[in-house]
């Protein structure tokens, strides 16, 4: 347990993301900050009243400053417009980076050892604008994408073979976009391969549901886009730093000549401890693999190349 964790963005995901902070007692106080008037407090109030029954001692409050925020050891960013039908996430680029480059400007004025991670889509892009904004090193700024790609995929996986999800590894690399990678040959059941289970044909629709798994509750909800999943994956990561976990999931971050790559975000399997990125670990890709993720990289240097700092 950490003294204070604070949620940027009052809404679904950030409200789901507070929910789950405190339900895991992961900090002392758990702040949620959102712009509009009324609802950080609202929902921090009716939150904290549901302590008494679920057990949690995580005190959650909510406003509309950052000054109770301050000195936080985690954020998480949530805020921004979501999608809706028919558009993309990098219909939403100039939007978010304006929301988020002024949360990120007041992270960095209120909690300056804070770890960052980042929700807001588009996903990649919008890590590369809190880091920029923050200046803080690449170990404090980490996107929250791959986990939920991979639990959409663990989760179909679970579905068309009837077994738990629990046993299900998997890893999904790349932007957090239609360009993602889902690597077969890394995925497993309780050790076995995949390929023991499935044939290729069998998977193909199982890795296209995953890689247009934000549409499809986009195209259900209509107002909005996904919140549980994106909320769990998000306080995964908030976990594994608050506990020192040294877990190893797929997260976005700064690449500094992994994967032959520099200067952008992209998912990619981190370690995640106390001091926030631990290390981006490099595993074999096959040649396909690989050009799969360069083409990912690519979609995401070009919303990189001309959003507005
Ligand atoms: C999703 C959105 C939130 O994947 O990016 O559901």
């Amino acid at each position: 347990m950490v003294n204070k964790i604070t949620v940027v963005g009052a809404g679904n995901v950030g409200a789901t993301t507070a929910q789950r902070i405190a339900e895991k007692e992961l900090a002392r106080s758990v702040v949620m900050v959102d712009i509009a008037d009324g609802i950080p407090q609202g929902k921090g109030l009716d939150q904290w009243e549901s302590a008494p029954i679920e057990l949690f001692d995580s005190r959650v409050t909510g406003s509309t400053g950052y000054e109770t925020s301050a000195g936080s050891d985690v954020v998480v960013i949530t805020a921004g417009i979501a999608r809706k039908p028919g558009m993309s996430r990098d219909d939403l680029l100039n939007t978010n980076a304006g929301i988020v480059k002024s949360c990120a400007e007041q992270v960095k004025a209120t909690s300056p050892n804070a770890i960052v991670i980042v929700v807001s889509n588009p996903l990649d892009v919008m890590c590369y604008v809190a880091k920029e904004v923050t200046g803080f090193p690449r170990e404090r700024v980490i996107g929250m994408a791959g986990i939920l790609d991979t639990a959409r995929f663990r989760s179909f996986i679970a579905e068309k073979l009837d077994v738990s999800v629990r046993d299900i590894q998997a890893m999904v690399l790349g932007g957090h976009g239609d360009t993602m990678v889902p690597l077969i040959s890394y995925t497993s059941i309780s050790g076995i391969p995949i390929t023991q289970f499935l044939t290729a044909e069998e998977l193909a629709p199982l890795v296209d549901r995953a890689r247009n798994g934000g549409a499809e509750i986009v195209k259900y909800l209509k107002t909005g886009s996904a919140y549980y999943a994106p909320s769990s994956g998000a306080v995964q990561i908030v976990e594994a730093i608050v506990n020192d976990q040294k877990r190893i999931l797929p997260c976005s971050a700064w690449l500094e000549g992994e994967y032959g790559m520099k200067g952008l975000y992209l998912g990619v399997p981190c370690k995640l401890g106390r001091k926030g990125l631990e290390k981006v670990v490099e595993i074999d890709l096959s040649a396909d693999e690989k050009a799969a993720l360069a083409k990912s990289a690519d979609a995401v240097r070009e919303p990189m190349s001309v959003v507005k700092l």
